[in-house]
C-alpha cells in the first residue's frame, strides 16, 4: 500500500514537472514542436519578432540543369504568373541560387558582395507568412504569419504568384563604407546579382518571374521591422500563366 502511494506520488510530480516546463516554454516563445530547428544565429535586420515556425528545406537539387547558354537566351521577364504552388523542391533550389553559401568553409555565397558584407536578408513570402531565410542552416524561418503577398507593392502579380522573394539590405553589415553614397551604391550593385541569379534560375527551371523596384517600402519597412536596412528589390515567382 505504502509503494503504491509513493508510486502515485512520484508520477504526479513528473507530470506537474512536465505541464510547468510546457507553461514557461508558451511563456517565452519557445513552443515550437520538438521536429523544428532553433535558429536563433541567424541575425537580420528584423527586429520585430523571433521566428517562430521553422521549415527545413530538401537539399537545392531541383532546377538546375540548363546549360548557361540556354538559362541566358531564355531569360526574360514575365508577369503572367499562375496560383499554383511551387514545389518546396524548387523553392530550396530558388533560395540557394538567390543567396545560398557555395564555399561552407569560406562562408562564401553564390553572388559577390562589395568587400565580402554579404548584406542581404531574403525574405520569403507565401500564403502561410513570411519567412527568413537562412542559408546556413538551410531553413525558412517565419518572421510574420499570415498571407502577406499583396502588401508586397500595388502590382497585382505580387497577389497572385505563390511566392515572392523581397530582398533587403541591412545596413548594420556596411558600417565598413562611412559615406551614405557609397553605401548605397554598393547595395544597389549587389543587389543586382541577387537578381540575376533569381532570374537564371527561373530560366533553367522554366518559372516565370519579374524584377519589380515598384514595391510598397514603407509598409515592407513595417512589416518586416527593419530599422537600420532598406527593401531593394522584389521578385514574384511561379510558373507561368
Ligand atoms: C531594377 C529593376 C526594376 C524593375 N522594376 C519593375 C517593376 O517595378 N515592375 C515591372 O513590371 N517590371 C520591372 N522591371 C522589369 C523590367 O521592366 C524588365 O526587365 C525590362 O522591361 C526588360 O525586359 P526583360 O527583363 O524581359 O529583358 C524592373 C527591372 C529592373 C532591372
Amino acid at each position: 500500500m505504502k509503494k503504491v502511494f509513493v508510486l502515485v506520488l512520484i508520477l504526479t510530480l513528473v507530470a506537474g514537472g512536465v505541464q510547468a516546463q510546457k507553461r514557461n516554454n508558451r511563456k517565452s516563445g519557445n513552443s515550437v514542436p520538438s521536429s523544428m530547428v532553433d535558429c536563433k544565429d541567424n541575425k537580420s535586420v528584423n527586429n520585430v519578432q523571433k521566428a517562430r515556425d521553422v521549415r527545413q528545406l530538401p537539399p537545392p537539387a531541383s532546377g538546375m540543369d540548363a546549360p548557361l547558354k540556354e538559362a541566358l537566351d531564355q531569360r526574360r521577364t514575365i508577369r503572367n504568373i499562375r496560383e499554383e504552388q511551387l514545389p518546396m523542391e524548387l523553392v530550396s533550389s530558388l533560395l540557394w541560387c538567390t543567396y545560398g553559401i557555395n564555399r561552407p568553409e569560406a562562408n562564401r555565397r553564390v553572388v559577390p558582395s562589395a568587400v565580402n558584407v554579404q548584406e542581404f536578408d531574403i525574405y520569403y513570402f507565401d500564403q502561410q507568412g513570411i519567412y527568413l531565410y537562412n542559408a546556413q542552416k538551410n531553413t525558412l524561418e517565419m518572421v510574420v504569419e499570415g498571407d502577406h503577398r499583396p502588401e508586397i507593392s500595388q502590382q497585382q502579380f505580387f497577389a497572385k504568384a505563390p511566392a515572392s522573394i523581397v530582398i533587403v539590405a541591412n545596413y548594420d553589415r556596411m558600417s565598413v563604407f562611412k559615406d551614405k553614397d557609397v553605401r548605397d551604391f554598393y547595395a544597389a550593385v549587389d543587389c543586382g546579382y541577387v537578381s540575376q541569379n533569381i532570374y537564371l534560375f527561373c530560366s533553367s527551371a522554366k518559372l516565370a518571374t519579374v524584377a519589380c523596384g515598384g514595391i510598397n517600402h514603407e509598409t515592407l519597412t513595417k512589416l518586416l521591422g527593419i530599422g537600420n536596412g532598406r527593401p531593394m528589390l522584389a521578385h514574384p515567382v511561379g510558373f507561368e500563366e
